[in-house]
């Protein structure tokens, strides 16, 4: 028996759920987070536009209430997100180029460096790529090229010797043109000596696009680099109504993932873009969408969660 978690630990890995402080409240919500999984990622809260709305004005507090959580109940913590195009408050896209760099540095200086100890992994650049693997355009590419990835690496490293610094992106879970992107930007960090230790693939996975190709082989391949492998973000959403056969499907692929992880020997955990469709980020963003989670909207585990089970 025991739970998601504790048959992850059995294997060296971590089973862990992202989550948001509003839904810290509910109580029933909150006592399965808290037992079931072992690590937790802050949906929102330590996101650039909660963390410093304005330059130079840092707030934690609700980054500090998911740490907390994460402290009452063993659970390690994965930080999310230091430097992203989304979420971005406006008065960064507002400054001059030339102030770019130094207000990123700044900015993860503060962050990291507020969550030393706290947090045990940072996503210190999220999604820097285009789906045909070309650099993502956002402030920091815009004044720095690329090199704001390496600038960013050392910030955090400076910041927080000791926290696993990871890139992270969705649609590199297969070999493609996005992965391998990924995979070259990732090698020419290691060699020039950039502190980068791992790469974060998001998972956010439908059942009418199909399984991703080769994640087995694509996660190895990262790991051949000495990287560690994450999955980050894991979700299998649908298109409405459910049915048993995209129930089939979505378990099916919840599956894969953890048999790709288990089979990687540097694939280091799985975080689940939260456990309950009640608060999943899914019917908001992708219209008609959802039913993406483990547990369904009454917190009852599902299908999908007895095959994730079987396969760990
Ligand atoms: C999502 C959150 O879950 C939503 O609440 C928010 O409105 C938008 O962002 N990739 C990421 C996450 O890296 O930060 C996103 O989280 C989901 C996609």
């Amino acid at each position: 028996q025991g739970t998601l978690h504790d048959l992850a630990a059995a294997q060296g890995r971590y089973f862990g759920s992202a989550t948001d402080n509003p839904e810290l409240s509910d109580a029933a919500y909150a006592a399965t987070l808290g037992s079931e999984f072992g690590q937790i990622t802050p949906g929102n809260s330590m996101k650039w536009d909660t963390t410093e709305p304005s330059q130079g004005r840092f707030d934690f507090a609700k980054g500090d209430v998911v740490t907390g959580f994460a402290q009452q109940h063993g659970q390690t913590v994965r930080g999310h997100t230091l430097v992203w195009h989304s979420q971005l408050p406006g008065w960064v896209a507002a400054l001059p180029t030339a102030r770019v760099r130094a207000a990123m540095t700044d900015h993860i200086t503060e962050e990291a460096t507020h969550y030393r100890g706290a947090v045990a992994a940072w996503d210190v650049v999220n999604e820097p790529f285009n789906e045909d693997g070309t650099f993502r355009t956002s402030p920091f590419y815009t004044a720095m090229g690329s090199g704001y990835i390496a600038t960013a690496l050392r910030a955090a490293h400076a910041a927080d010797p000791d926290t696993k610094l990871y890139l992270n992106d969705y649609n590199t879970e297969g070999l493609g043109a996005k992965s391998d992107a990924m995979y070259a930007l990732a090698s020419e960090l290691i060699d020039e000596g950039v502190p980068l230790d791992g790469v974060g693939m998001q998972a956010h996975l439908a059942v009418q696009y199909g399984f991703p190709y080769k994640m087995r082989e694509n996660m190895q391949r990262f790991a051949d680099l000495g990287l560690d492998v994450a999955v980050t973000e894991l979700d299998v959403r649908m298109r409405l109504p459910a049915d048993a056969a995209k129930a089939a499907t979505q378990s099916s692929y919840y599956q894969q993932v953890v048999e790709a992880c288990l089979a990687v020997g540097r694939c280091v955990g799985i975080t689940v873009w939260d456990y309950t469709d009640k608060y999943s980020w899914v019917p908001g963003t992708f219209p008609g969408e959802g039913a993406a989670g483990l547990y369904d909207e009454n917190l009852a585990p599902k299908p999908a969660y007895d095959a994730v089970r079987a396969a760990l």
